[in-house]
């Protein structure tokens, strides 16, 4: 009988369980606990003579703190009565068992000292088991701990890792960080950096990771503008992009500003304050080419001057917005009813003739105090409106914005304005290209407009004139036309832009009067803008 025999009343092991009864030993004899110290000795019962007993079975159970290796070094008077000759089986008499949890246990016998056995565990037990037959003399050693050691992890490429000299023990943590444009890859997402952690077991958490070379994101195209690769067209670090604005447009006031793709695989503006780039475009300025120095415009002038017609009606506006006409109310009362048979038409002066273009509706914004009764033409204070396009405007030589003004200075008393000369109208369907003329107004002061207004309205019913309007006067009569174009803007060439100073709103039969009656533009910003930005 090999296992389970119970000798002299001691305690009993079943081979392969030697922990579960453990617990429940009765042999106070030769069993020993051993927690928490760092080195000691252990012999067998009576070494190095023979035991007081011809029966043993002792346990010594090692544990020490987790992250520490136990390491027994057997002295070399080592003796423990191997098998017979005859027998097959490794000693199976007598034996001591050195068992690791987690690996195959070790039976040892014979007369030669196993030396030294590195556990590379921080729990290790020991079953020492003789019958009552034959001699053993024992054994003993000396036990050890050392913290458990990691082996190196190895090189980094293309990132500083742990040097290769350093040694790496349980808890100790090691750090890669990757070279200049490249990042940890892990898991589909780049990081800056990485850590592991060298385990209790002798392994690291993680294996090391490699430093790849990364890239930005493809930069997103510019609306109304370009985007060209100064370096680097694939996009990876250091990769400088630019951007800039096509003619007409102005980007935040740069010709062009640079992005690098930078740590972080963000593209990082070279430029303070443009964070991210937008065009706006540029209002009123004329083309270069049709200013010339004594400023007359010729073809291809008038850039932002729109118009609305229907088969009854015609009317002039004006582009201030890629998707905004500015005009009077009164004549959209006449297009409201026809609105399918709206034209609008833009870049009707084109310098090339390719800027014409028929722009569809998409709704009037009449101002809502306009009151207006078509047959006493009386009372039409706040005849202004808003028209809106169904696709927005592309901004070229032949169409740009006029300025919207912000001061009230724009119609002081004597200011020349220039109103486009409606005789236009008569040649804006013939194929030839038209050169613009222009009738020039100088703006009189509110007085002299009121003394006017009250010396017409002996003779006439003229409507009355608020404050939100002026008026202006031309000096030669013959040539003041003044017919089918309420709705043109009144523009001012101040600080080197075009404004859009006032709106033609009235006149009392150009053929008896040199004067003409204008909406004040500046007093109506609020409600543009609003009405602009409900709108949008
Ligand atoms: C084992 O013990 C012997 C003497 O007891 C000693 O000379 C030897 O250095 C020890 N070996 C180790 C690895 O500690
Ligand atoms: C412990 O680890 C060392 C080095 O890793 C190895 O040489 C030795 O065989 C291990 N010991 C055992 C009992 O597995
Ligand atoms: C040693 O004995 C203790 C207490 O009986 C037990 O908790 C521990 O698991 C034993 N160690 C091993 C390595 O089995
Ligand atoms: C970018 O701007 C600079 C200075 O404003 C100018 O000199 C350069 O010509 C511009 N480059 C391009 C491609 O527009
Ligand atoms: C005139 O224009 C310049 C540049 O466009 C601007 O900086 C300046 O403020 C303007 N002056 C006035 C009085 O609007």
């Amino acid at each position: 009988m090999e296992w389970g025999a119970c000798f002299m009343g001691f305690l009993c092991l079943v081979a392969f369980e030697p922990w579960r009864q453990f617990g429940s030993k009765t042999n106070g004899f030769c069993d020993r606990d051993i927690f928490d110290e760092r080195e000691g000795d252990l012999s067998s019962p009576g070494y190095p003579h023979r035991p007081p007993t011809h029966a043993v079975s002792c346990r010594y159970n090692i544990s020490v703190k987790s992250g520490y290796s136990i390491s027994l070094n057997f002295s070399d008077k080592f003796h423990i009565e191997s098998a017979m000759p005859q027998h097959d089986a490794i000693c199976p008499y007598h034996w001591l068992r050195v068992t690791i949890p987690g690996r195959e246990p070790i039976k040892l016998c014979g007369d030669r000292s196993p030396g030294v056995i590195d556990t590379n565990s921080s729990r290790v037990s020991l079953d020492y088991r003789m019958d009552g037959k034959g001699l053993s003399r024992g054994w003993s050693l000396h036990f050890s701990t050392r913290k458990v050691q990691c082996p190196h992890p190895g090189r980094v490429t293309n990132g500083r890792g742990p040097s290769s000299r350093a040694e790496f023990f349980y808890g100790d943590r090691i750090f890669v960080r990757c070279h200049q444009g490249h990042k940890v890859m892990m898991g589909g997402q780049l990081l800056e950096s990485f850590s592991t952690t060298c385990q209790e077991n002798g392994q690291w958490r993680d294996r090391l990771p490699d430093c790849k070379k990364f890239h930005c994101r493809e930069p997103e195209p510019l609306q109304n503008g370009w985007m060209k690769h100064l370096s680097g067209t694939l996009n990876e670090y250091l990769s400088v992009i630019q951007y800039g604005c096509d003619p007409s447009y102005s980007l935040q006031g740069h010709d062009n500003v640079t992005f690098t793709c930078e740590a972080g695989a963000q593209w990082r503006s070279n430029t303070a304050n443009v964070q991210t780039p937008f065009c706006t475009p540029v209002c009123g300025q004329l083309d270069p080419r049709i200013q010339n120095e004594d400023n007359v415009i010729s073809e291809g002038g008038f850039p932002w001057q729109a118009f609305v017609s229907s088969p009854r009606v015609r009317a002039g506006a004006a582009v201030i917005g890629d998707r905004w006409l500015l005009t009077a109310a009164h004549v959209i009362d006449e297009f409201r009813s026809a609105k399918h048979e709206v034209r609008i038409i833009v870049g009707a002066f084109s310098i090339s003739r390719r800027g014409i273009g028929y722009q569809d509706l998409a709704s009037f914004h009449v101002h809502p105090d306009f009151r207006y009764n078509p047959h006493s033409h009386l009372n039409i204070n706040h005849d202004i409106a808003l028209i809106k396009l169904r696709d927005p405007l592309t901004f070229n030589e032949n169409i740009r914005p006029l300025c919207l003004p912000t001061v009230g200075t724009l119609h002081n008393h004597g200011t020349v304005g220039i109103v486009l000369n409606p005789a236009i109208l008569m040649h804006l369907s013939s194929s030839d290209p038209e050169t613009p003329s222009f009738i020039e107004w100088t703006a009189l002061d509110d007085n002299t407009c009121r003394m006017l207004r009250e010396k017409l309205s002996l003779h006439r019913n003229v409507p009355p004139l608020p404050n939100s309007m002026f008026c202006a006067r031309h000096p030669d009569l013959s040539s003041a036309m003044c017919d089918g174009l309420g709705g043109t803007p009144f523009t001012v060439k101040y600080n080197g832009s075009h404004w859009a100073a006032g709106i033609v709103s009235w006149a009392y039969r150009c053929s008896h009067d040199t004067v003409r009656y204008f909406i004040k533009v500046p007093n109506y910003i609020d409600w543009i803008r609003d009405t602009m930005q409900r709108n949008s």
